[in-house]
């Protein structure tokens, strides 16, 4: 059903902006297409970060501060009891996020910037009878969760192609954890409180939950061959095809070539497999030619989530964890537009129409 509420602005922002018609992402007056490749992590974040913060911060020393934090939140991993492990890995995380202080503070913010980096791979490690990595606080974000994640330094290209990934999904707009972070943040709660509310609505499938989904849907295809009749088969079921359609681009989402670009390089050097890849290939032709097809006046195109699904099994997150990497890029977006919203925003109280029967007049 729609609620005719889709275009109401709900916020200012000076950090990122969608133009849905253009298909063009800006984060803090820079299009994606010149971030990526070559931005880091630690480069988008402290660009988001700016003037929002108590101190300035720079990529270097955010770096620096990160991996401090990183080491610092090590120390939770031992408190990580049996039950929390039973959970799916991103419930684990919050569940472990939700125990760190609430606040407003920059060492808040870099320990909620640090924490799913230094919990996700620990909890992914616990739960196949491994033991967690300790953090190396001299590397990047990046290298540092690969390493922490299969006890290897990864490679050059592994650690590029995830910060293409982390800087691709860092804000995009007020998509719905970005609002409910701001919500949040607009009765002057902490920063924690925020980023558990923004990963509450990033896990659900319509949002941050896809890519898992889209790896099902490669496997139950199977062969390039039989693509266009499994797609039709889900379609006639009244399914949706996961990593296809958004609500804001009428286009493809220029975050989709900016991973597909990404993943060139580990491809090139032997680091995925290519059979996947030319499955992939095709399953996308064949999906928007069918939904062209199938829905003429609806333009449904690829989003981030299809080659998102590629890039993090290729850097070797099974994919069940993929909500919680989206969740480690995105929290600095969560982060910024939360202090954005405490600095200068009033309460958010959007009104409700009441469709409900009214008391009987006595
Ligand atoms: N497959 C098939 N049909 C689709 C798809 C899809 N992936 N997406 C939309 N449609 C169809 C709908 O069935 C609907 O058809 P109808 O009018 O005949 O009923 C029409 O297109 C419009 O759909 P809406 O529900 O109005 O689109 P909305 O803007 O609400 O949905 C969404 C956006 C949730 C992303 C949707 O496209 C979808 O479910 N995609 C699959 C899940 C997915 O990939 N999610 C990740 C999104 S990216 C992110 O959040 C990071």
């Amino acid at each position: 059903m729609k609620n005719g509420l889709e275009d109401v602005i709900a916020a200012e922002t000076q950090l990122s902006d969608v133009d849905g018609e253009r298909g063009r992402l800006v984060i803090r007056g820079v299009s994606l297409d010149d971030l990526v490749p070559g931005e880091t992590y630690e480069g988008v974040a402290a660009s988001l970060l700016d003037g929002l913060m108590e101190r300035p911060v720079t990529a270097t020393t955010l770096r620096s501060l990160l991996g401090a934090a990183r080491v610092d939140l090590y120390s939770h991993i031992t408190r990580l009891d049996e039950g929390l492990l039973a959970l799916p890995p991103v419930d684990a995380m919050r569940a472990m996020i939700a125990r760190l202080g609430d606040g407003q503070d920059l060492d808040t913010a870099l320990h909620l910037m640090a924490a799913p980096a230094v919990f996700l791979p620990a909890i992914l490690r616990l739960q196949a009878g491994q033991r967690p990595v300790t953090p190396d606080e001299s590397l990047s974000q990046s290298a540092d969760i690969l390493r922490m994640l299969t006890d290897r330094m990864p490679s050059a290209e592994q650690t590029a192609a995830l910060d293409a990934y982390l800087v691709t999904i860092s804000d995009h707009g007020l998509n719905a954890s970005t609002f409910a972070s701001r919500v949040v943040a607009s009765t002057q709660a902490g920063l924690t409180s925020s980023v558990l509310a923004a990963i509450g609505a990033l896990k659900g499938p319509l949002h941050g939950g896809a890519p898992g989904p889209v790896l099902d849907m490669l496997d139950a295809i199977g062969t390039e061959a039989n693509a266009h009749a499994w797609l039709t088969d889900a379609l006639d079921r009244g399914e949706r095809l996961m990593g296809f359609g958004h609500r804001i681009y009428r286009v493809r989402d220029p975050r989709a070539d900016a991973l597909k670009n990404a993943l060139s390089p580990l491809v090139r050097s032997g680091q995925v497999d290519r059979e996947r890849m030319a499955l992939a290939a095709s399953v996308e032709r064949a999906a928007l030619a069918i939904l062209k097809e199938r829905k003429p006046d609806r333009p449904l195109d690829v989003n981030v989530e299809f080659y998102t699904a590629l890039l993090l099994e290729a850097l070797g997150f099974e994919r069940q964890a993929f909500t919680g990497v989206f969740a480690i890029g995105r929290t600095v977006g969560w982060i910024a537009h939360a202090r954005e919203q405490a600095l200068n925003g009033r309460l958010i109280r959007p009104r409700s129409i009441y469709t409900g029967p009214l008391p009987k007049v006595a």
